[in-house]
């Protein structure tokens, strides 16, 4: 029997409450994101504007006729991938790959380490494929916010995810690469683009779907990208004379909120999570939305309630007590269960050292993932609805990518319902997942600007 949270469970009910977002709440915070993405296209404002809105040099979406063989970083997510791409034709591309994880070690230590340990993999890559000796141009993923001066020049401004190693803010990160890559002797490689990955995104389904104007991540971070008449970009020297019309705009939306603009629907449990990140105070809108912070959000409210003997009453473990160990996945473990059923929800608590079969524990907790979630996707589904209208599209489609929309069984769902709520009817769009834009798009970015 599916339950009913205000009698079940009053108390988790009452918690979750906060978490609720209303449609006029909505509202509000389009119309607030719209500010901000205008502060942060405009020079005059563009210095103290909190969504910073890059420009990408990205003016043209690729045309479907781009071919070659191109070698890709993707830098910025779980796990560093080194990828070979050939177009071969519009319906074939071929994607190789290796991932190779990144230490902590590495994520929190000199930038020379982990450029090195980039151009190290690279090399061993190249060896592996035997393309040491070929000179191929090389697309650059690099998922942060980069003040871009040109399509291979982007100056690092901070780290966000988790990452954090000295030497790089302020710094030409191809340069820095590429710097390291020359260090070693052993390669030709040349850096011919720089993108970040909702760029990629966007171009990797733009290759077969011409209608696609956003990109979106809603991965360990979130960040959106849209295309832009060039005349609105005041950031790109030639915005008045270009002949070209559109330019990708990196809004790094993450930042969204940073000047508490957002504090209207923030938690005491956002607060907290915040609190204990790498980077308080940064990333606020990513931090309501993201892989790499839902999972802590509902272990917070866990460990509330189990403090008060409300739930998994008499069961405690170590786990479940240590900050980040409820994994985002989990969220979308528990979800996937049919109604009625805990099997998955059981699996989680059980990895988490707490072992029950309780029905009406397994059915709160399955409820405050799906509060923690159901925002998430609301708040994504503003972000969309406010570039959707900021563009005047009347039909538009939005290659996505990222876990948290890939692997959530409702992320999709909710996304629809909520941006069809908002827009009433105003537009029409398409949600489509975008097959590898970290490595695709920056193949396909690396053939339209080479
Ligand atoms: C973070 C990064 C941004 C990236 C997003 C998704 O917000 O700052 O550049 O696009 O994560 O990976």
């Amino acid at each position: 029997m599916p339950s009913n949270p205000q009698n079940d469970f009053p108390e988790a009910f009452e918690i979750c409450q906060k978490f609720d977002i209303s449609e006029e709440q909505m509202r509000e915070i389009v119309h607030r994101l719209t500010k901000e993405i205008n502060m942060g296209l405009a020079k005059d404002t563009h210095p103290r504007a909190v969504v910073k809105c890059f420009i990408t040099y990205v003016q043209d979406l690729p045309t479907g006729k781009e071919r070659g063989k191109y070698l890709a970083l993707d830098l910025g997510g779980t796990n560093f991938r080194v990828l070979l791409v050939t177009l071969k034709s519009e319906s074939e591309i071929n994607i190789e790959s290796k991932s190779y994880a990144i230490s902590k070690d590495l994520m929190e230590g000199p930038g020379k380490n982990l450029f090195d340990f980039i151009a190290e993999c690279l090399a061993s890559y190249c060896k592996e494929m035997h393309i040491e000796k070929e000179n191929l141009p090389l697309g650059f993923t690099f998922s942060f916010p980069l003040q871009q001066v040109g399509i291979n020049k982007g100056i690092m401004i901070t780290w966000t995810k988790g990452f954090k190693c000295d030497g790089v803010v302020g710094k030409n990160v191809v340069e820095l690469l590429q710097d390291a890559i020359n260090r070693r002797g052993d390669l030709k490689v040349r850096i011919v683009a720089i993108l970040n990955d909702t760029t990629g995104t966007l171009m990797s389904c733009a290759f077969a779907n011409r209608n696609c104007r956003i990109g979106l991540i809603v991965g360990t971070g979130t960040n959106a990208c849209y295309v832009e008449k060039t005349s609105n970009t005041e950031m790109f020297e030639g915005y008045q004379t270009s002949n070209k019309p559109n330019m990708i705009v990196n809004c790094e939306m993450g930042a969204f909120g940073d000047n508490g603009v957002l504090d209207f629907v923030r938690t005491s449990y956002d607060r907290a999570v915040d609190k204990q990140s790498i980077n308080p105070k940064r990333q606020t809108f990513e931090k309501c939305i993201s892989g790499m912070y839902l999972g802590e959000l509902v272990r917070h409210v866990v460990v509330e309630l189990m403090g008060k003997g409300l739930l998994f009453k008499g069961l405690n473990s170590q786990a479940i007590q240590e900050m980040w160990r409820f994994n985002t996945s989990y969220i979308s473990d528990i979800e996937s269960d049919a109604v009625g059923v805990h099997r998955q929800a059981s699996m989680v608590m059980d990895q988490l050292g707490i072992r029950t079969n309780v029905e009406k524990d397994l059915e709160c907790l399955r409820y405050i993932c799906q509060t923690v979630s159901t925002r998430s996707a609301k708040l994504t589904s503003c972000a969309l609805v406010c570039l959707i209208n900021k563009m005047n599209s009347k039909d538009c489609s939005v290659g996505i990518d990222g876990g948290v929309y890939r692997y959530h069984p409702h992320y999709h769902r909710l996304l629809t319902e909520n941006m069809n709520m908002l827009l009433k009817g105003s537009a029409k769009f398409e949600l489509i997942v975008s097959e590898d834009g970290s490595g695709r798009g920056a193949a396909l970015i690396a053939a339209v600007s080479a």
